[in-house]
């Protein structure tokens, strides 16, 4: 058994259990593509147990838990995520194929999450406001209700952390589908939940494909709220369905996102993240800095030593924890594939990685970095959600502007460079939700708020912010004369 719990069975009301029907999917290791077990295919009526369970835990124990004590239930979650490190990453590492210290990093980051709104909690509150003589007029910060989530394969702990965390801190009570690529850290969260005493119905986790369970989901009418992190395609029929029943929706979307490079950049400061910021994860993350623009005195630089790199990265099993793992597909790995066929085709290859001797079913697709690419070729608009980063030269500030902002995305910008006033007019110029300033990512820090603009979706989750988020509010004036 792969997993130290039965992979065939669904969270509902605080119960383990078969799904209506019990169907069930195989469960994937992308690093040499043998099976790993048996998945739970949770349907329409599961999803429907699952909407009813969480409406009454609010009207129920979890709803009457105050928010001092859901801190602490939180809190003990991330001392016990902590606890079981190994088992979480190890479990992340086979159903994603991620190098086990990537997967880590995650497991570090969901406790992190847990440990920030275990603490914010009770520190969210309402105001009052001026008014009217012989009024007192003050409002307060409600949970939506049923928060139902829909998340990817790419991060499904660290976004578990930034999305069902936060909604259980406030008040919620979360429906979760994880990817059918990528649930077993989602059935240990839900387990590690029990184990700390979340009350019965707070957090529901219903496993299955997109297309039935993501999709019952989504058009549910008694959700309150919906958080989802993945393809623009799925966010756009998401809302759809969201908006049949007046349900607020927050979308996580993909991005393009630019790494701006002036002949004045500190380059032994900025090429490791000029690489990783597109590796990481074998390039399977929303914000991948997969778009490096740089200026003319320091482009051929800027490309020789990204390229020794590139060359460099070490490709293999998760489990042996290289550079970069292979795909969480063979389906994500033929697309990819596509896109290296597409630069090679118009000469654009500046350097890839050899790819050594590795387990014949693996997803695994040589890092490659394309140069010279034009701003309005596929490879430079499209999102790619691989290993692959291309590099567009520009001659001025303003260019640098008008190419970085020229694409359908606006998820996370990064700009490097020594000039202070530049550094403060691009913060300003570049239309993205986050953008980094001398370094990109800030290494992943859950305290700052996240969200794009355009096609990369809206909403913002991570830190406070998503307090905000994942309540509503209500405003009261009483009058007393
Ligand atoms: P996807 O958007 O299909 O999957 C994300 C989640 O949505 C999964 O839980 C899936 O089961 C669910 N889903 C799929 N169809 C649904 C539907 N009709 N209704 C409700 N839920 C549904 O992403 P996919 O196909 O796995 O990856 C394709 C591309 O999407 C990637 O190549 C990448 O470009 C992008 N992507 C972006 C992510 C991000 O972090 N922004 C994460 C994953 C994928
Ligand atoms: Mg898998």
């Amino acid at each position: 058994m792969v997993a130290p719990f039965h992979t065939d069975q669904i969270f509902i009301g605080g119960q383990w259990i078969a799904p209506n029907g019990g169907r069930v999917l195989p469960i994937e290791n992308p690093s040499n593509g043998e099976t790993l077990g048996r998945l739970a295919a949770g349907g329409a009526e599961d999803i429907d147990a699952a909407v009813q369970a969480a409406r009454a835990a609010l009207d129920g124990p979890w709803g009457r838990t105050t928010a001092v004590e859901r801190g602490r239930v939180l809190a003990r979650m991330g001392r016990e995520v902590e606890a079981r490190i190994d088992m979480l990453a190890e479990l992340e590492a086979l159903d994603v194929g991620k190098p086990l210290k990537q997967a880590r990093a995650d497991v570090v980051a969901l406790a992190r999450y847990l440990e920030f709104y275990a603490g914010a909690a009770d520190k969210l509150h309402g105001e009052t406001i001026p008014f009217l003589d012989g009024y007192t007029v003050y409002t307060l910060r409600e949970p939506h209700g049923v928060t139902g989530h829909v998340i990817p394969w790419n991060y499904p702990m660290q976004i578990i952390g930034r999305s069902v965390v936060a909604a259980l801190a406030v008040g919620n009570a979360a429906v979760l589908k994880p990817a059918e690529q990528a649930s077993l850290t989602a059935l240990a969260f839900a387990h590690i939940a029990e184990d700390c005493g979340l009350p019965a119905g707070a957090l529901n986790v219903v496993t299955g494909t997109g297309a039935e369970a993501g999709a019952a989901l989504a058009a549910h009418p008694g959700v309150n709220h919906l958080s989802f992190t993945g393809s623009t395609g799925v966010g756009v029929v998401i809302q759809q369905a969201a908006a049949v029943n007046a349900v607020p929706v927050t979308l996580e979307l993909g991005g393009k996102s630019p790494q701006l490079v002036f002949d004045d950049a500190d380059l032994d400061k900025a090429l490791p993240f000029l690489v990783n910021a597109g590796v990481q994860n074998a390039g399977q993350t929303c914000s991948a800095g997969s778009r490096v623009l740089v200026q003319r005195g320091v482009y051929d630089e800027v490309v020789r030593r990204m390229g020794e790199r590139f060359r460099a990265l070490t490709v293999g099993p998760a489990m042996d924890d290289r550079d970069v793992g292979p795909l969480v597909s063979r389906k994500q790995q033929a697309m990819v594939e596509r896109y290296i066929e597409l630069g090679r085709a118009d000469g654009l290859i500046a350097a890839q990685a050899t790819l050594g001797e590795l387990p014949s079913g693996g997803a695994y697709v040589a890092p490659t970095l394309f140069a010279g690419v034009a701003p309005d070729h596929a490879l430079a608009q499209e999102e790619i959600f691989g290993p692959a980063v291309v590099v567009i030269p520009f001659e001025t500030e303003e260019g640098a502007i008008a190419i970085a902002n020229g694409t359908d995305y606006g998820l996370v910008a990064g700009v490097w460079t020594a000039d202070g006033g530049r550094q403060m007019r691009l913060a300003r110029r570049l239309r993205a939700g986050q953008v980094f300033i001398n370094n990109y990512g800030a290494a992943g820090g859950v305290e700052l708020p996240f969200g794009g603009v355009g096609k990369s979706g809206h909403g913002r989750e991570k830190g406070f912010e998503a307090l905000y988020a994942f309540t509503t509010l209500k405003t009261v004036a009483a009058h007393h004369g």
